[in-house]
């Protein structure tokens, strides 16, 4: 009964995870539709109205639409690092499923007449919508951890990454069926993108009203003194009685848990740079640096561009590439939430860096003796072209190559990273630190989606930086992160070597 209802709060807070998931999923796609590059100047529509050449500004304007939106994720995230404590864990959700919903309903219905204007409006609606996936990053698999059993913490703050999969995969998929529906619509018909973009405000506003039926995290009530409602929660929380002893031990330990941090005083920004927690802001920030250096969205973005410089058909590059890539990264997170309360958080993180390393180590080699094999250099392959026996066998390892490391990524660095933020701060200034932490995401995530296009010029061998990245990952897991698992919010100071002693030195 309280797995039930644990789950059931994780999947419904993890909506956010999924409006996540369905942004970064979508648009991408959209990005390339006619009709939307007719309509915001990308390309101009010839005098029969179906030929299509694009413009000067293309370029440009790609890189804007894209960008604003990971640009609104980074002072979503600041801000919240900041509100959170203050507006509760609730109200943040309410807040940022609203920016997001809002900033889609802008997006779906950009009306202006020129284009610089059409332009600006739909980079305001991806600003917007942005700042609200900055805050429902941050605050739903914060909210989650509060809320969660000790035992069960790991698995149900996991749900928010399945869910981001989930969305990832969902939009590929609505992508391939607006394409089907509207294959030979007029250049002009605006309805494919619109529905696109706009059908995500739906689980937006449906998170929203979902809300009102979720409590509030017990141990944010408690911070803000509100002892009475916060046992209320809680023992709706454990599906059992007020009175019953599990639910009054659990409350006397986040007080007891509670005073002591009151000890300390009052929580501000200069505590983050105390020893015991600088090093906890350390971990976040560095695990977050690493989870998008990890190269998982330049892969998620890019690489159907590789399969296509193997010979692969176009649209089998563009279509079932990207859905089967996305499948095999909702499958695998269950492993990792199964693993995460089993194995733990460090030996995912190790075992991840060094299965990602191999797998990119080997997509880079395959994808060399592929182009040592062809008769024509790879960028001269056209459709339809024979490919040679060998190096058709080459292209299939590299894909084998690229997927299983999707696997790797999706039952490790994926769920770990998220989950790991949210339970290692104190209460008093969990919301600053994971507000950090996750500012970091973004920033780097933003980093790399813009100078990633031009390594593509390095065709395969820009993956070395990957298969790099992923030795220093594991490296620094086995030398600086402490393991986590089984331990309640309230004794990571123990973990993380927060003595009394310097608790009491922070009071003095
Ligand atoms: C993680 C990353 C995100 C990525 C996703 C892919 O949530 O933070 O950037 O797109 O995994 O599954």
């Amino acid at each position: 009964m309280v797995q039930w209802y644990s789950w059931f709060v994780s999947f419904t807070a993890a909506l956010g995870g999924f409006l996540f998931g369905y942004e970064i999923g979508i648009i991408n796609s959209v990005l390339e539709m006619d009709q939307f590059r007719v309509f915001f100047g990308m390309s101009d529509l010839g005098s029969d109205m179906t030929t299509l050449t694009d413009t000067a500004s293309a370029k440009d304007y790609k890189a804007q639409i894209t960008s604003f939106f990971l640009l609104g994720c980074i002072p979503g995230a600041l801000f919240i690092a900041v509100a959170a404590d203050y507006l509760g864990r609730k109200k943040s959700i309410w807040l940022g499923s609203l920016l997001f919903s809002v900033g889609a309903l802008i997006q779906a219905l950009v009306a202006a007449e020129s284009v610089p204007a059409r332009v600006h409006t739909i980079m305001a609606g991806r600003f917007i919508g942005g700042s609200g996936v900055g805050i429902l990053s941050m605050s739903v698999p914060l909210y989650i951890a509060e809320m969660a059993p000790t035992d069960m913490r790991g698995r149900l703050t996991s749900v928010q990454q399945l869910m981001i999969t989930i969305g990832i995969a969902v939009a590929s998929i609505i992508n391939a069926i607006i394409i089907g529906a509207f294959d030979g619509a007029p250049k002009d018909d605006n309805k494919p993108w619109r529905l696109a973009l706009g059908i995500q405000a739906g689980p937006g506003f449906l998170l929203f009203l979902m809300l009102f039926f979720l409590p509030e995290s017990p141990r944010w009530l408690m911070f803000r003194d509100r002892e009475a409602e916060a046992l209320t929660n809680l023992a709706k929380l454990r599906q059992s009685a007020e009175s019953s002893p599990a639910v009054q031990e659990e409350y006397q330990e986040y007080k007891d848990s509670i005073e002591a941090e009151r000890q300390i005083g009052t929580a501000s920004w200069s505590e983050l740079r105390r020893p015991g927690i600088f090093n906890r802001l350390v971990l976040g920030v560095v695990l977050q640096f690493f989870q998008q250096w990890t190269g998982i969205n330049a892969v998620m973005y890019y690489s159907s561009s590789l399969f296509i410089g193997m010979g692969i058909p176009k649209a089998t590059a563009t279509t079932v590439n990207v859905v089967v890539q996305a499948l095999v990264n909702v499958l695998f997170t269950l492993p990792g939430m199964y693993l995460i309360e089993r194995a733990g958080r460090k030996k995912l993180l190790v075992w991840g860096g060094l299965g990602m390393a191999a797998f990119m180590w080997g997509l880079v080699l395959f994808v060399n003796l592929f182009a040592s094999n062809l008769p024509v250099a790879v960028a001269d392959i056209k459709e339809g072209m024979e490919i040679p026996g060998n190096a058709k066998t080459f292209s299939i390892l590299a894909a084998i190559c690229m997927y299983c490391y999707v696997a790797c990524f999706a039952s490790t660095w994926g769920p770990v990273v998220w989950v790991y933020q949210s339970e290692i701060f104190p209460l008093r200034i969990r919301g600053k630190g994971t507000g950090i932490a996750t500012a970091s995401n973004w920033i780097n995530n933003f980093i790399l989606s813009y100078v990633w296009p031009y390594a593509e010029a390095l065709g395969a061998n820009q993956y070395i930086v990957f298969g790099t990245t992923g030795l220093a990952m594991a490296a620094f897991v086995q030398f600086f992160v402490p393991e986590t698992k089984g331990k309640s919010l309230e004794h990571m100071d123990e973990v993380f070597g927060f003595t009394s002693n310097e608790a009491a030195d922070l009071k003095a």
